[in-house]
C-alpha cells in the first residue's frame, strides 16, 4: 500500500535526492566498526544526500542534526538517527547470551521496552538489533550478541524484542523501529571466523538458520540489516535471492533493508568488481540504504545513466525508507524524539537498574554446586579474588558503546552491599599475562591492565588473602573484548594466568566458588574438575556486582540454562544438541568404538549440553502424558507432566520439551526444542506443567524445500535440559 505523504514527496524528488536517502552515514560519534567514518556530513545533509545518521544522540545533537535536514536540504526530509543498542541503552543488560539463558519472554520483551524508552529519550528512533543469527560456534566472538544456538528459542527471544522496541504504536516517541540482523547467516562462518564465508545446504537454512529470521518478519520488524558473509558464493549485501526472492517475497517483508557497516563496498574485495559494479549488484538485489560506504551515492546516477539500474529500483527504494520515517511519524514531526526533559526522567532511573539486576540475575547459570558450597551464609569470612573481582571496565561486556562502565558495580561492591561476614579481596592474577592480546582487547578502552607486580606476588598475595578466609570466591574469565565483533578465538579457554590460579587456590583445599565471567561457553574440562563450584554470570551489565552476590549469598536461587552447548575442547566445534544420528550412530555418547561415529581423544558428549543449568534446590519429573497419542495433521497433542521441588529452596525451573521425527524423508536431528515453560516452585510444591505441541511444530522443510508434517511416529523428551529422559509416543496419521 502507497502511503499518500509518501508518494507525494516522491514526486516532487529529483533521482539525485532519490538516492541521497539510500546513504546511512555516521560521523563516528559512537564505535565505528569499520575503517572509515563519514565525511562532510553536514555538507551531504544540506545537499539532500543523507537519508540517516548513526552515532548521534541526545536531544540538542539530534536536534540540530535535524534542523540542519530541515532548514537547508530542499526538500526538508528529516534524518532516521540509529543506533546499536544491543543489550540496554545507558542502563546495560547482561550480553544476549546471558539473557537468552533466563529463557523468560516477559523479562526480555521489558528490557527491550526499558532500552526502547531510554535511547529515544536520548533521540534516538532506529535500533540495530535483535541480533538473531543462530550460533553454534563458540569461537565466533559475535556469539555473545546472540541468543545462541536454537531457532525455537531464537524465534520467540526475537518476538519479545521486537515487541519490546517497537510497542503497538511506533508513533509513540518511547519506541523504536527495530532492526532484525544480520541477514543472513551470519552465525555459521566458516571456522568461528569473523566475517569468513558462510556455504550451507538449503535445507539446514532453511530448517535450522533461517527461522529465526522469518520470525522477526513475522513480529512485525521494521527493518532489516544484510549481513557481511557471502551465502552461495554472493554476499548478503548483493543477493538477490536472499533480499528480493526470499525475504521480500516468500516471507512477505515490507520493510526497509540496510546494508552492514560498508558491506557494499566490501563486495570489491570479495572479488565482484568495481564499486559501480557492486553498488549496481546491491540496489538490483533489493538493498535500500548503504551504511557508510556512500557507493550508492557515487555511483547509482551514473548506473541509471548507463541503464544498469532502472530509476524505478531506485523509486523503489527510497519509498521504503520514507515510510519508515513516515511509519515512524518522522514526517509530521521531526522534533518528536528531542526533548531535552526526557533524559533525565527517564534514563538511568533505579526501576531500570533494578530490571538490570533481575535481568542479571536470571541469566546466571549454575554449572556445579559441589558439596552444595552455594548459598553461602552472609556471615561467612570470604576471600573474593581474581582479576574481575574489583573490575569495572569489564561488567558490561562487548557492545555496550552506550554504557558507561564506571557506572557499573563490581563484585566487590555487591558482596560488600549486602555480607555481614568479612570480605578481603586480592586481584590474584592479570586477566592475560598476554601483551599482545590485551593491546588488542583495549580497542574501544581500557579492558586488560597487565599489573606492574610480578605474576608470582599477585599470586602470593591472593593466597594469604585466601589462606586467612573460610570460603574462597574466585571471579574469573575473559575481558568484555574477548568476545563480540572481530574478537573470535581459537583457544577459548580460560587465560594461563588465571589457570593457574584457580589451580593453586584448589590447592588450599577450602570450599571454592569460581564465578565466570565469559562473551561466550567457554572449554573448561580442568576447572570443571576442580573441587569447586561454578556460577556462570556472562557480562551481565551495570548490575553485575549487586546480582552474584544476591545469587552467591541465596537472595536469588539461580534457574539460568544454556542457550548455547559448551564443549570439552575446540575439536568437538560445531557441537549442538540438534545434531543428526549419522549412519553409524556412537552406541553410548562415552564409549569410543571403532567403525562408529565417534573421536579417539574425547567423548562425543559435550561438557554442558544446550537447556543445562542447576538450581539450589532440585527437581523431579514424573508423569508424562499426552491426551493422544493418534492426532490428524490440523490437531495438536497436549503435553502434561508432573514437576516436583524437591529440594530445599524455592526456585524456578524451565521445563523443556524436545521432539523426535522418528521417520522422515531427510534425515532427522536426534532431537529438537518445541516447547518450554518457566515455573516457580515451592519447596515441597508438585505442579502439573502442560506444554501445547501444534501441527506447526511437526513440520519441517523437505528437499523440495516445502514445509511438511510427514505422518509417522514422534518421540516426545520432557525435562530439566537437552538430554531429558522422560519419553512418550504419538502418531502423526
Ligand atoms: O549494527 C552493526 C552491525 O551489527 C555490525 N557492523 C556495524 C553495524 C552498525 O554499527
Amino acid at each position: 500500500t502507497k502511503i499518500p505523504e509518501v508518494e507525494a514527496l516522491l514526486s516532487k524528488m529529483t533521482l539525485d535526492e532519490k538516492i541521497g536517502q539510500l546513504n546511512l552515514l555516521t560521523p563516528g560519534g559512537g564505535i565505528a566498526t569499520g575503517s572509515v567514518v563519514s565525511e562532510n556530513v553536514e555538507a551531504k545533509i544540506k545537499a539532500g544526500q543523507v537519508g540517516g545518521l548513526f552515532g548521534v544522540s541526545g536531544p540538542d545533537k539530534v536536534r540540530k542534526a535535524q534542523e540542519i535536514a530541515l532548514n537547508h536540504s530542499r526538500l526538508k526530509i528529516p534524518l532516521l538517527i540509529g543506533s546499536d543498542i544491543i543489550h540496554g541503552y545507558k542502563t546495560t543488560f547482561p550480553i544476549p547470551l546471558g539473557t537468552s539463558s533466563s529463557w523468560d519472554m516477559e523479562l526480555i520483551k521489558r528490557m527491550a521496552q526499558t532500552a526502547a524508552k531510554e535511547a529515544t529519550a536520548d533521540g534516538i528512533n532506529w535500533n540495530f538489533s535483535p541480533m538473531v543469527d543462530i550460533s553454534r560456534d563458540p569461537r565466533w566472538g559475535r556469539i555473545a550478541e546472540s541468543a545462541g544456538e536454537d531457532p525455537f528459542l531464537g524465534s520467540a527471544i526475537a518476538k519479545a524484542m521486537i515487541e519490546g522496541y517497537q510497542g503497538n504504536d511506533l508513533t509513540n516517541s518511547a519506541t523504536m523501529m527495530a532492526c532484525v540482523k544480520h541477514l543472513a547467516l551470519y552465525g555459521a562462518v566458516e571456522a568461528g571466523k569473523d566475517y569468513n564465508s558462510v556455504d550451507m545446504s538449503r535445507t539446514k537454512m532453511y530448517n535450522q538458520y533461517l527461522p529465526v529470521y522469518k520470525a522477526a518478519v513475522d513480529a512485525g520488524v521494521g527493518t532489516a540489516m544484510t549481513s557481511f558473509n557471502d551465502i552461495d558464493g554472493i554476499p548478503a549485501s548483493g543477493n538477490k535471492w536472499l533480499i528480493t526472492d526470499l525475504l521480500r517475497k516468500q516471507w512477505g517483508f515490507k520493510g526497509m533493508v540496510v546494508s552492514d557497516y560498508t558491506s557494499v563496498n566490501e563486495m570489491t574485495a570479495h572479488g565482484l568488481g568495481n564499486l559501480q559494479d557492486v553498488s549496481a549488484l546491491a540496489i538490483n538485489a533489493g538493498l535500500d540504504m548503504d551504511m557508510v560506504g556512500e557507493g550508492f551515492l557515487a555511483t547509482l546516477k551514473k548506473s541509471v545513466e548507463e541503464g544498469k539500474v532502472s530509476e524505478e529500483q531506485i523509486t523503489n527504494a527510497c519509498r521504503r525508507v520514507l515510510t519508515t520515517k513516515y511509519q515512524l511519524g518522522l514526517l509530521n514531526d521531526p522534533y518528536r524524539y528531542s526533548d531535552d526533559e526526557r533524559p533525565k526522567k527517564d534514563i538511568l532511573t533505579e526501576e531500570n537498574k533494578l530490571l538490570a539486576r533481575e535481568a542479571a540475575k536470571k541469566s546466571f547459570v549454575l554449572l556445579k554446586n559441589h558439596q552444595q558450597t552455594l548459598p553461602l551464609k552472609k556471615s561467612a569470612k570470604i576471600a573474593l579474588i581474581g582479576p574481575l573481582a574489583n573490575n569495572k571496565n569489564n561488567m558490561l561486556g562487548t557492545w555496550a558503546p552506550t554504557g558507561d562502565p564506571q557506572l557499573s558495580i563490581p563484585v566487590l561492591d555487591g558482596f560488600k552491599n549486602i555480607a555481614s561476614g568479612a570480605i578481603t579481596y586480592s586481584k590474584g592474577a592479570n586477566i592475560t599475562d598476554d601483551k599482545e592480546l590485551a593491546t588488542l582487547a583495549n580497542v574501544f578502552g581500557t579492558r586488560v591492565e597487565i599489573d606492574p607486580s610480578s605474576p608470582e606476588t599477585l599470586l602470593d598475595e591472593a593466597l594469604k588473602t585466601a589462606k586467612s578466609a573460610e570460603v574462597i570466591v574466585a571471579v574469573v574469565g575473559e575481558a568484555s573484548e574477548f568476545s563480540g565483533e572481530a574478537a573470535s578465538r581459537t583457544d577459548i579457554s580460560l587465560p594461563k594466568s588465571q589457570k593457574n590460579l584457580l589451580r593453586e587456590l584448589a590447592k588450599l583445599g577450602k570450599p571454592m566458588v569460581i564465578v565466570l565471567m565469559s562473551g561466550r561457553p567457554m572449554t573448561l574440562e580442568e576447572e570443571n574438575e576442580l573441587p569447586a563450584s561454578i556460577l556462570q554470570v556472562w557480562h551481565s551489565g551495570i548490575e553485575a556486582g549487586n546480582a552474584v552476590a544476591e545469587v552467591i549469598y541465596g537472595d536469588y536461587n539461580p534457574s539460568g540454562k544454556l542457550t548455547a552447548t559448551w564443549p570439552r575442547n575446540v575439536g568437538q566445534i560445531p557441537i549442538y544438541h540438534s545434531t543428526k544420528f549419522t549412519g553409524r550412530p556412537a552406541p553410548k555418547e562415552n564409549n569410543y568404538q571403532k567403525f562408529k561415529s565417534n573421536y579417539l581423544d574425547v567423548d562425543n558428549s559435550p561438557l554442558f549440553p544446550f537447556g543445562y543449568g542447576l538450581s539450589y534446590t532440585s527437581f523431579e519429573y514424573k508423569n508424562l502424558h499426552l491426551h493422544k497419542t493418534k492426532i490428524k495433521s490440523d490437531e495438536s497433542v497436549e503435553v502434561s507432566v508432573d514437576v516436583s521441588n524437591t529440594g530445599e529452596f524455592d526456585g524456578e525451573e524451565t521445563v523443556q520439551l524436545y521432539l523426535r521425527d522418528v521417520v522422515r524423508t531427510i534425515t532427522p536431528p536426534k532431537r529438537q526444542l518445541k516447547g518450554f515453560k518457566k515455573v516457580y516452585l515451592k519447596k515441597g510444591e508438585t505442579r502439573t506443567v502442560q506444554i501445547t505441541l501444534h501441527t506447526d511444530d511437526l513440520k519441517f522443510y523437505n528437499s523440495e524445500l516445502q514445509h511438511v508434517a510427514e505422518p509417522g511416529d514422534f518421540e516426545v523428551f520432557v525435562g530439566t535440559d537437552s538430554n531429558a529422559s522422560l519419553k512418550a509416543e504419538f502418531e502423526l496419521e
